[in-house]
């Protein structure tokens, strides 16, 4: 569909072109995306790396300067029970269910700068484009900033989205960081009340559908030579903490026979974690964090703390692996006198996006003269969580190698526009499902 109808957005002034009432964008939407993106990457607990995690210092900093650009663009913005910053822009009257839109504020550690965040600023600016026109929809949009997709700070991920779906577990409130520090006492500091969680739970009825704006993390858009993507479904995750109980020793006396060392007994632990997933197309398997204890060059680790990251498209083959990487590690630790303690720690299943939001998608997609691409997405995201109060649906966004979790993450800003142009073009044609509420 040839680019006529659009109303491009100069510094604040709107000039029609050609009939249609579509709003699209002139070049600055990018610019001013890359743009904030790189002042939010600024509000980092690390001088020189980009971290940012739940509840943290940073985290509220990062909520406040996020909340100015939302009243800029004329949304209400607010902070809910467990730390998400939520945005409103009212319908045509106000109080109308909304389609949700957003992504995560929290980052992993030396993250790149639009994981997560190229959602939340992206649907802002679409919302900046319709308040410029004074233009209200038949349905309200909300913005959301979600407080912890990625999990570092606690080990389980998705607790924002767990309190918006009224899935939350209390018992989380227990979980402690790297400094002990238990959840509970974290919202206290953070001036909310771990009491009060639940009260962030949304309603199915309030929420027409969520679709999140997000990079692609992979290499696919880049090899396609395409700006944007339409995610088919979201990998289904297991995260796993392991101990491993040894016994510390002196590293020149004890003899090889009769060493129980923990972090060796890690060490073939990982290997088998790679050689399970290794054998399987489509499984992915992680050992991102490793700890041994007590740390001294010459002292045999006694303890050996870690985490497994285990994902595929599918559900049974992961819970497959699951219990076979279980397995491994209690045959490990038994061969070598070490004892084991493994538990699921967070288990999110495959999340299907809707296909009657793929297609309006693509219909945006198709509007702004790109091919139309679908694509599954080996990250996850939110939306696993908040499908269950509501349809999703996901954009990805082409990014330099599909790099991510790196500082070298990165994204042009005429691929950040036109992200921006799709996002804002679905805007402008949705159509609730029509089963919507009942
Ligand atoms: O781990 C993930 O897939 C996401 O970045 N939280
Ligand atoms: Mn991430
Ligand atoms: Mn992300």
């Amino acid at each position: 569909m040839p680019r006529t109808g659009l109303l491009r957005l100069v510094s604040g002034e709107a000039k029609a072109y050609g009939g249609g009432p579509m709003v699209g964008f002139s070049g600055n939407f990018g610019e001013q995306i890359l743009a904030r993106a790189k002042e939010l990457a600024a509000i980092s607990e690390d001088d020189g790396a980009l971290t940012r995690l739940f509840l943290s210092p940073q985290h509220k900093a990062a909520n406040d300067r996020v909340a100015g650009w939302m009243r800029d663009a004329s949304l209400s913005a607010r902070v809910d029970p467990i730390g998400n910053l939520v945005g409103r822009y009212e319908g045509e009257t106000p109080g109308l269910p909304a389609v949700m839109l957003g992504s995560h504020l929290d980052t992993v550690r030396d993250a790149g700068m639009y994981d997560g965040m190229l959602g939340v600023l992206t649907a802002i600016s679409c919302v900046e484009a319709l308040a410029r026109q004074g233009r209200r929809l038949p349905f309200a949009i909300e913005v959301i900033g979600f407080a912890d997709e990625e999990g570092v700070r606690f080990g389980s991920a998705m607790q924002g989205s767990h309190a918006i779906a009224g899935t939350f577990d209390p018992a989380r409130l227990t979980m402690q960081d790297a400094a002990g520090i238990a959840m509970s006492t974290a919202l206290e500091e953070f001036g909310l009340d771990p009491t009060a969680v639940s009260g962030a739970a949304r309603r199915r009825q309030d929420i027409l559908a969520y679709v999140e704006l997000h990079i692609e993390q992979g290499p696919v858009l880049e090899r396609h030579g395409l700006p944007v993507g339409i995610v088919t479904s979201i990998n289904g995750v297991t995260r796993l903490e392991v101990t491993l109980l040894g016994h510390a020793g002196h590293a020149g006396t004890v003899p090889m026979d009769q060493r129980q060392d923990a972090l060796a007994a890690a060490a073939e632990c990982v290997l088998a974690v790679e050689a399970r997933c290794r054998a399987e197309s489509g499984l992915v398997g992680t050992v991102g964090v490793l700890h041994a204890s007590p740390g001294a060059i010459n002292v045999i680790p006694g303890e050996a703390h870690f985490f497994v990251d285990l994902r595929a498209p599918e559900d049974a083959p992961r819970r497959a692996a699951v219990e076979d990487v279980q397995s491994a590690i209690a045959a490990i630790a038994a061969r070598r006198g070490v004892t084991q303690r493994s538990r699921v720690v967070h288990e999110l299943a495959a999340a299907p996006c809707a296909p009657w939001l793929m297609g309006q998608i693509e219909r945006a997609v198709e509007a702004e003269a790109i091919v139309p691409f679908r694509l599954p997405s080996g990250a996850g995201h939110d939306g696993m969580v908040i499908k269950t109060i509501a349809d999703i649906g996901m954009i990805f966004v082409r990014c330099a190698g599909g790099v991510s979790h790196n500082p070298a993450e990165s994204i042009t800003a005429a691929d950040a526009e036109a992200g921006a142009r799709v996002l804002l073009r679905f805007l402008e044609a949705f159509k609730p499902e029509p089963a919507h509420g009942r």
